[in-house]
């Protein structure tokens, strides 16, 4: 084929997924897709399932510590929920051709990134309520909008997930209410906890849009379909009545109703922190990835032996 004759080619290609992300059709694993598109996707879906499951750290952190049966029961079927959410996403990034063990690979050595949230440190039981409710409330507003992205795996995979992320929510919403009806040491505890978690959870919606390299084609993608600071107002419009009906604080002193936009105005965000944090100088990172390490090499015989039992129900 001649060069003319490839480049037409080429741009019928582009042609036709252009009008289809119109159309509002998803792309599907074996449509023609730019390679820019697969690379950015991927990163994204692997940078997610990474969250997922290094998310399970500092909840995991405090299974054994649960107050109560049911607090640890209910405790235990989120963080077993996140494992899950972990595999479907990396399943779905694996359509894209790189396969599970090569990111995984990509987390351990350092080289991937994950949610900024988790190198924060949980310190009391009062965290466990502070991040269901925030952590898993800003979870939902991202993936309500990743639920009609363009990729149909990665779209799918959200439908469901949405669903666990609600009893996330949930559960933490009420360890909170809860809390915040007992004893006044309580109620502190727990707005020590909100005090701790608001700011890093509004930076977990990355960078002001005017700092957010990778959002201009992730938008014309329409992988993205809100902007960082869309999303970001959304949690904040959604979260703080919730806030008031248990009678926690915002620890923001220029949060305010603004009738006229219908929005809540706050105050600026340090995202210097939010560099730091990423960029692996935040309070948790290095025992983020040493536990996450460690629970790799711990988990080997677990692979070996399932590897093993395949082959061997392969071979029957
Ligand atoms: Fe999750
Ligand atoms: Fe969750």
């Amino acid at each position: 084929m001649n060069q003319p004759q490839i480049q037409e080619d080429e741009q019928k290609h582009v042609d036709a997924f252009n009008a289809r992300i119109a159309a509002g059709k998803t792309i599907e694993p074996k449509d023609w897709m730019p390679e820019k598109y697969r690379k950015q996707l991927l990163r994204m879906m692997s940078q997610h399932a990474h969250s997922e499951v290094v998310g399970m750290l500092p909840e995991g952190n405090w299974l054994t510590r649960a107050p109560s049966l049911m607090r640890k029961a209910v405790l235990l079927a989120k963080v077993q929920d996140e494992a899950g959410h972990g595999l479907y996403i990396y399943s779905g990034a694996e359509t894209l051709g790189t396969d599970r063990a090569e990111m995984i690979d990509q987390l351990l050595s350092g080289k991937a990134k994950y949610a900024s949230i988790f190198n924060y440190p949980t310190l009391n039981w009062a965290d466990m309520g502070a991040v269901g409710w925030l952590v898993d409330g800003a979870a939902i507003v991202n993936q309500t909008a990743l639920a009609k992205c363009s990729y149909g795996p990665y779209a799918r995979a959200m439908i469901r997930i949405c669903k666990e992320e609600n009893f996330h929510s949930k559960q933490g919403y009420q360890i909170m209410a809860h809390m915040m009806s007992g004893t006044k040491e309580q109620q502190e505890m727990a707005q020590d906890a909100i005090n701790r978690f608001w700011w890093p959870v509004l930076m977990m919606f990355g960078p002001s849009d005017a700092d957010s390299p990778n959002s201009d084609d992730l938008m014309k993608w329409k992988v993205k379909l809100y902007s960082n600071d869309d999303l970001r107002q959304r949690f904040i419009d959604r979260t703080v009545p919730q806030a008031e009906a248990i009678g926690i604080k915002i620890p923001d002193d220029k949060l305010k109703w603004n009738p006229t936009t219908r929005h809540y105005e706050f105050g600026e965000i340090n995202f210097d922190e939010l560099k730091s944090v990423i960029t692996g100088n935040g309070p948790c990172n290095k025992l983020r990835m040493k536990q996450r390490n460690d629970a790799h090499k711990n988990g080997a015989w677990v692979r070996e032996a399932a590897i093993a039992y395949a082959e061997k129900r392969a071979k029957e």
